[in-house]
């Protein structure tokens, strides 16, 4: 399912200030993401998705500090993380109920693949967090649009799992590291459905002095 990516070239090699393309065009025009109950088996494997991080990474990064790393959970390691997980939520919020446990019991084993994207920031540079962690974001709308131009489907999640102290500490974040967001990737197994859409003319005005 999964094409190949053009490796990046050696540093210095001249390129290209613009790449019109149609299908880029389609695919940013008509783009979506994939609701997380209708993701299955098969998703990219090792190598497919190595190369889907890599090229996720060819990001505006000011100062080229790269301020985000990944975890992923393919495999045993996902059930073996729902199960931490529950355990964590129970500490953390005990009146969680049953269905929320049951929910987090089954969050990543619904798809093939799940990336932890980390946002990793230098907060003693002079660059600002601010601008590392917009970094972050691009990286993680690449990565959907890199999977989606490969046939994979996508979603961009994050729940109570992003703001746990307990998940931080079972992923060993550094004190200054954030739960991106969890992409999942895999399979869709029913077409998602064109959502509405924002008012966009109501957000562009034209600055006058
Ligand atoms: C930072 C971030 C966190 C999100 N977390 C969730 C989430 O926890 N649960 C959820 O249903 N959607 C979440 N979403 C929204 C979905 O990823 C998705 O964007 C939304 O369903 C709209 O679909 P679209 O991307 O096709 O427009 C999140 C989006 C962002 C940018």
């Amino acid at each position: 399912m999964s094409g190949r990516f053009p490796p990046a070239p050696p540093v210095g090699t001249p390129m290209l200030a613009s790449r019109p393309s149609p299908d880029a065009r389609t695919l940013i025009a008509l783009r979506r993401s994939i609701s997380k109950r209708s993701l299955s088996e098969p998703g990219p494997s090792q190598q497919q998705l190595d190369e889907l991080l890599t090229v996720a990474t060819r990001v505006p990064d000011h100062r080229r500090l790269a301020p985000w790393r990944f975890l992923v959970f393919e495999g045993a390691a996902r059930d073996a993380f729902n199960q931490r997980a529950v355990e964590i939520q129970k500490q953390e919020t005990p009146e969680a109920s049953e269905t929320m446990l049951a929910d987090t019991a089954g969050y990543f084993t619904r798809a093939p693949v799940v990336v932890a994207v980390i946002s990793s920031p230098d907060v003693t540079h002079k660059t600002p967090v601010w601008e590392q962690e917009l970094s972050c974001g691009a990286l993680c709308h690449n990565l959907l649009l890199a999977a989606n131009a490969s046939g994979w489907a996508g979603c961009w999640l994050t729940e109570w799992i992003a703001f746990s102290p307990g998940i931080n500490q079972l992923l060993e974040l550094g004190t200054h590291e954030r739960v991106a967001a969890y992409i999942y990737l895999g399979t869709a197994t029913a077409a998602p459905q064109e959502r509405m859409r924002p008012d966009v003319a109501a957000k562009i005005s034209r600055w006058q002095p």
